[in-house]
C-alpha cells in the first residue's frame, strides 16, 4: 500500500493567513506583550511562523501533554509529559495549537491554565474541524475551518510523519 497527499491548503494560502493572523493579534495585543504557549508537537511549525508575524513583544513557552485514550479518540484526559518553564501569573497568555478536533485536549488543557492565574488566556489554532466538536471550546483566532478530513503537514503528523510540510495535506492511501 502506498502513500500520497493530496494538498489541501498550499504553502502561499497558509504564509498568507498566518501574515493577516498576525496582524489581528499585533491589533488585538497593542501595548501588550503576548506570552505565547505551544502545545508540542503539532503547534510548533504555526507557532514559529505566527510569533515572527506579531509585531507586539512575544515570549514563548512550550508544553507537551498527552492524552489517555486510543490513537483516534481522545478521552479528555491530559497528562502534562513537559511542563512549562515559566508561570503564567498576570500574563497575555496565547495558547497556539495546530488543530481543535473533538475539543477534548484543549478544554481539559485551557482549565488546567486557568487555574495558573493568567491576566488573559486566548486560544489560537491553525485549523478547526467543528463538525467534530464534542465538547464546547471558545476559539478566539482560527486560521482555518476545514472538513473532516485527517491532515498533516506544518507540525501535524500521520504516525510521526509528514510535520515538515510546508503546507496542509490529506494522506491518500492506495
Ligand atoms: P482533540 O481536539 O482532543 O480531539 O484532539 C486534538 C489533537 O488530535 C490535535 O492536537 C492533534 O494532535 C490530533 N489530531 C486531530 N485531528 C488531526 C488530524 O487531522 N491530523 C493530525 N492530527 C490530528
Ligand atoms: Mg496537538
Amino acid at each position: 500500500m502506498s502513500e500520497r497527499v493530496r494538498v489541501m491548503l498550499s504553502e502561499e494560502e497558509v504564509d498568507k493567513r498566518i501574515k493577516e493572523i498576525g496582524d489581528q493579534i499585533s491589533r488585538d495585543y497593542e501595548g501588550k506583550q503576548v506570552h505565547l504557549v505551544c502545545v508540542l508537537k503539532g503547534g510548533s511549525f504555526f507557532m514559529c511562523e505566527l510569533a515572527k508575524r506579531i509585531s507586539v513583544p512575544v515570549s514563548l513557552d512550550f508544553m507537551s501533554v498527552s492524552s489517555y485514550g486510543s490513537e483516534t479518540k481522545s478521552s479528555g484526559i491530559v497528562r502534562i509529559v513537559k511542563d512549562l518553564d515559566e508561570p503564567l501569573k498576570d500574563k497575555d497568555v496565547l495558547v497556539v495549537e495546530d488543530i481543535v478536533d473533538s475539543g477534548r485536549t484543549l478544554s481539559y488543557l485551557l482549565e488546567m491554565l486557568r487555574d495558573r492565574g493568567p491576566k488573559s488566556l486566548r486560544l489560537c489554532t491553525l485549523l478547526d474541524k467543528p463538525e467534530r466538536r464534542v465538547v464546547d471550546v471558545h476559539v478566539d483566532y482560527t486560521g482555518f475551518q476545514i472538513p473532516d478530513e485527517f491532515v498533516v503537514g506544518y507540525g501535524l503528523d500521520y504516525n510521526q510523519k509528514y510535520r515538515n510540510l510546508p503546507y496542509i495535506g490529506v494522506v491518500e492511501l492506495d
